[in-house]
C-alpha cells in the first residue's frame, strides 16, 4: 500500500492570541507549517502530502513553497479540525486506495523529526488497526473543581499524550470519522469503533505550538536538530 499524510491546517489558532493563523506565524522567516512540510517531505516512504486549508484561507497563496509534485492543497477545511480531516479524506477517496495509509499530522507539529515519522510508519505497516505516536504523562495530573481548588488527583500511570502523526487506512478512517464526528483526534474516532490503535513512543520534542511562548522553543528545537 501507499503512504500519504495529510496536514490539518484550517485552524484559527486562536489561543496564540495573534490576527495570523497560527500554521502561518513566523517561525526562523517561514511560517510554521512550512517547517511541517519540509519535514514530512523528508520521509522518503510518503508518496503523497495533502495539505487541508480552510476554504476561505488567504494566506497560503502569499508565500513560496517546495515544488514537490506530491504536494496537493485542498480547500475544504471545516468548523472543527475532526471536520476538516473528515471532508478531505471525502475528496482524498475520490482518487485513492481506500488500503492507502494516511499519516495526519497537525500543521502545527512543526518540529517533528523525518526519522520518528519512519520508523512510526515501519512499524506500524503490518498492523490490522494502526497507530499513533504519544509520550507517556511524567506529570501527575489534577482535576480542577469550578473553585479553582483541586477536586481530584487522577493516576498517571498508563496515561499516554497523543501527538500526531496517527496513521489508519483511508477506508477505516473515513469510515470512523463520518460515523464519530465529535472527537479530537482521529485514534478517538477508531477507538469509538471498538479498534485499539497502537501506541508509538514519541517524545516532547513533537510538541504543538500552541501558546506565544512555543515559538522561542518550536525555534531552539529547529536550529538544534539543524546543527
Ligand atoms: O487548534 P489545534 O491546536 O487543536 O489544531 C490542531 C491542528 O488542526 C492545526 O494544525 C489546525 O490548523 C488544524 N485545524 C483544522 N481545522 C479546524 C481547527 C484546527 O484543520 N477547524
Amino acid at each position: 500500500p501507499s503512504f500519504h499524510a495529510l496536514i490539518p491546517a484550517a485552524g484559527s489558532g486562536s489561543r496564540m492570541g495573534s490576527e495570523l493563523p497560527k500554521q502561518y506565524i513566523d517561525l526562523l522567516g517561514r511560517p510554521v507549517i512550512r517547517h511541517t512540510l519540509d519535514a514530512l517531505l523528508a520521509v522518503g516512504a510518503l508518496s503523497r502530502v495533502w495539505v487541508v486549508l480552510a476554504p476561505d484561507d488567504a494566506h497560503w497563496t502569499n508565500y513560496q513553497w517546495p515544488s514537490d509534485p506530491r504536494i496537493t492543497v485542498l480547500r475544504c477545511g471545516g468548523a472543527t479540525r475532526a471536520e476538516s480531516v473528515a471532508n478531505a479524506l471525502q475528496d482524498v477517496a475520490k482518487q485513492t486506495d481506500p488500503a492507502a495509509w494516511m499519516l495526519v499530522h497537525d500543521a502545527a507539529r512543526a518540529c517533528v523529526s523525518p526519522q520518528l515519522v519512519a520508523r512510526m510508519i515501519e512499524e506500524l505497516s503490518d498492523d490490522p488497526v494502526g497507530g499513533l505516536l504519544a509520550v507517556p504523562v511524567a506529570d501527575t495530573l489534577k482535576r480542577a473543581g469550578d473553585d479553582g481548588r483541586v477536586a481530584q488527583t487522577i493516576p498517571r500511570a498508563g496515561l499516554w499524550q497523543a501527538q500526531t502523526p496517527q496513521m489508519f487506512r483511508l477506508g477505516m478512517l473515513r469510515e470512523a470519522l463520518a460515523a464519530h464526528p465529535d472527537v479530537t483526534d482521529e485514534a478517538g474516532a477508531i477507538e469509538a469503533c471498538g479498534l485499539s490503535p497502537r501506541l508509538i513512543a514519541s517524545d516532547a520534542t513533537n510538541f504543538k505550538v500552541t501558546f506565544p511562548d512555543d515559538l522561542a522553543m518550536a525555534a531552539r528545537l529547529l536550529l538544534s536538530s539543524a546543527a
